[in-house]
C-alpha cells in the first residue's frame, strides 16, 4: 500500500468531532476571558529575566526595536491563527488548522512543534518562578540576594527544584478540576501582573536618565565575557555561522539576534486558539482573543524595556532578575521586593495557561488516535481531559524539577517559529482548498501577508543558536519515529474509525 501523509481531515469531521459527548468540553469562555487566558499566558518570564538578558548580552537599548521586529512576526503570525480560529474552532489550535489544510504529516510535525513549545515552556517558567521565589524569599527577608533561605539543593539551581515540581502539581490539580474555575484563578493573578508591570513603567520613569539610551544601537562588539549566549560557534546564532568568523554582539545583527530570543515573551496568544472549543462564540471571539492580547502586551513589553534600559547603562543590567534589581540599583529596595513579589504571582498564571495548553493539543492528538485514544477521555464531572491532565503534569513537573536552569528557552522559541511557518502556509491552502467555508475573520493583502509572517519567522530561526538547531533536529527526529512507527497505522483518518466506536471496546 503506498504511503499516504499527506491525507487530509475534513473541517466538517474536526468540528463533528467537537460534539461527541464523551469528548465534549464545556463551552463557557467569552472574549474578555480569551483575552485575559492570552495576556495570562503571555507576559511571564520573558519580560521579567529576557529583557534585562538581551539588553545585556546581545542588543543594548536596541533591545525595544527587538521587541518591535518581534512583535511584527507575532502580529503576521496572530492574523494567520485569528482566521484559522474563526474558521475551524476546534481544539487542538494549529495541529486542527494543520491536519485540514496541509494533511497528517504536516499535523503531527505541527503538534509536535507545539507539545515541545508548551511542555519546555511551563518547565521553563516554572524554574523561573522558583527562582523568584527565591530572591523575594532573599530581599523581604533582608538577607543578601543568593543567600537562600531556601536549602540550596531542593530550590532553584539546585539538585532537585521542590518549588518547580510543587507549583506544577498545585496548577495541574486545579486545570484538571476545569478551565472555568482555573479562569477564575487566572484573572486575579492577571491583573495582579498587569499592575506590577505598570507600577515598572510608572515607577521607573523618574530614574530614567536619556544619557543611558545613548548610544542606542551599540557599536558590534564580541559577547560580553559572562554570556552564556556568546563564546563559541555553537552557542552563537546559525546565521553568523554563514556570515562572520567570530561570535559577535549588538549593531543591527543585534537587534535580529534579540528579537529572536524576546520573541519568547510573545508565545502564547497562540495558545488562546488551544481553547476554540470551549469558547461560547469562538468565530467572533477568538480574533478579538488573540489580538486584543498581542496589542495590549506589545505596548506593554516596549514601554517596560525603554524605562529599564533608561534607568540603568546596558552593560551593568542584570541579566538574570532585571525588573527588580534596576530597582535596587537606584537605591529603592524595596520596590524590588514588590516587583519581585508581582514576578511570583505573574509567572504562575503562566505555568497555569501553558498546562492547559499542552493538554489541548495533546487532547485534539488522542482524539484522532495520532497518540493513543483513551487518553482523550474527558471526566464525567469536570468534562476535562482528566488522564492526559494527570500525565502532563507528572512530567513537565519531573521536567521542570530535574533539569538544570537556562538551556530550554531557545527550545520553546524554534518549535514556536516552526509552527508558525506551516500555520501561514496552511492559512494560504486551505483559502484555495476550501473558498467555501464561512470566515468570520479573514487575513487581509492575501497571500502577501501569511508569506512575509513565514519569511520573518524563519529569519528569527536563523538568528537562534547551532545547538538549538541541532537539538531541534533531534526532537524532529524523534517525532518522526513515533509517527511511522504508531500514529501512522493508527490514525482515525486512515482506519476509519468513529470515536463512539473505540468507546464501546473495553480498554
Ligand atoms: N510568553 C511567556 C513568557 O514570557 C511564555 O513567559
Amino acid at each position: 500500500m503506498p504511503l499516504n501523509v499527506l491525507r487530509t481531515k475534513s473541517i466538517e469531521q474536526s468540528l463533528a468531532d467537537a460534539e461527541v459527548p464523551e469528548y465534549r468540553l464545556k463551552k463557557t469562555l467569552s472574549a474578555l476571558d480569551l483575552t485575559v487566558f492570552g495576556i495570562g499566558v503571555i507576559i511571564g518570564a520573558g519580560i521579567f529575566t529576557l529583557t534585562g538578558r538581551v539588553a545585556h548580552n546581545v542588543a543594548g537599548p536596541a533591545v525595544v526595536l527587538s521587541f518591535v521586529v518581534a512583535a511584527v512576526c507575532c502580529a503576521l503570525a496572530a492574523m494567520c491563527y485569528a482566521e484559522f480560529a474563526a474558521t475551524v474552532p476546534v481544539s487542538g489550535s494549529a495541529y486542527t488548522f494543520a491536519y485540514a489544510a496541509l494533511g497528517e504529516i504536516f499535523a503531527w510535525i505541527i503538534g509536535w512543534d507545539l507539545i515541545l513549545e508548551m511542555f519546555l515552556a511551563a518547565s521553563v517558567v516554572a524554574q523561573g518562578w522558583s527562582a523568584y521565589v527565591g530572591v523575594f524569599l532573599d530581599s523581604a527577608t533582608g538577607q543578601p540576594a543568593g543567600s537562600h533561605v531556601l536549602p540550596a539543593a531542593l530550590s532553584s539551581g539546585g539538585v532537585v527544584d521542590v518549588p518547580t515540581i510543587l507549583l506544577i502539581l498545585v496548577l495541574g490539580a486545579l486545570m484538571i478540576i476545569g478551565t472555568k474555575e482555573s479562569l477564575r484563578v487566572n484573572l486575579v493573578l492577571v491583573a495582579l501582573k498587569l499592575f506590577i508591570v505598570l507600577f515598572v513603567i510608572v515607577a521607573g520613569l523618574k530614574f530614567v536618565r536619556p544619557a543611558n539610551w545613548s548610544p542606542f544601537v551599540p557599536p558590534v562588539a564580541a559577547p560580553p565575557a559572562d554570556t552564556a549566549s556568546g563564546g563559541t560557534v555553537w552557542t552563537g546564532p546559525l546565521l553568523q555561522l554563514v556570515t562572520s568568523a567570530e561570535p559577535v554582539a549588538y549593531g543591527f545583527g543585534g537587534i535580529f539576534a534579540g528579537a529572536a530570543l524576546v520573541f519568547f515573551a510573545y508565545i502564547g496568544f497562540d495558545i488562546v486558539a488551544t481553547t476554540a472549543e470551549e469558547a461560547k462564540n469562538p468565530r467572533r471571539d477568538l480574533p478579538i482573543g488573540i489580538i486584543a492580547s498581542l496589542v495590549i502586551c506589545t505596548v506593554l513589553y516596549a514601554a517596560v524595556s525603554l524605562v529599564v534600559t533608561g534607568m540603568v547603562p546596558f552593560d551593568q543590567i542584570t541579566p538574570t532578575a532585571a525588573l527588580a534589581t534596576a530597582f535596587a540599583q537606584v537605591g529603592e529596595g524595596w520596590m524590588a521586593t514588590i516587583i519581585a513579589a508581582g514576578a511570583v504571582a505573574g509567572l504562575t498564571t503562566v505555568v497555569l495557561t501553558l498546562l492547559i495548553g499542552a493538554t489541548r493539543v495533546v487532547f485534539a492528538m488522542s482524539r484522532d488516535n495520532l497518540v493513543p485514544m483513551g487518553l482523550a477521555r474527558v471526566h464525567p464531572r469536570f468534562r476535562t481531559p482528566w488522564v492526559l491532565g494527570i500525565i502532563i503534569t507528572i512530567v513537565c513537573a519531573l521536567v521542570g524539577g530535574l533539569t538544570p536552569v537556562g538551556v530550554l528557552e531557545e527550545m520553546v522559541n524554534i518549535g514556536t517559529l516552526a509552527a508558525f511557518i506551516l500555520v501561514s502556509v496552511a492559512v494560504i491552502v486551505l483559502r484555495k482548498r476550501r473558498p467555501d467555508l464561512p470566515r468570520a475573520f479573514k487575513v487581509p493583502f492575501m497571500p502577501v501577508l501569511p508569506i512575509l509572517s513565514a519569511l520573518i519567522c524563519f529569519y528569527l530561526m536563523l538568528n537562534l543558536s547551532v545547538n538549538t538547531w541541532l537539538r531541534f533536529l533531534v526532537w524532529m527526529a524523534v517525532g518522526f519515529v513515533i509517527y511511522f512507527a504508531y500514529s501512522y497505522r493508527h490514525s482515525r483518518v486512515g482506519t476509519g474509525k468513529t470515536l463512539h466506536a473505540d468507546l464501546t471496546r473495553p480498554e
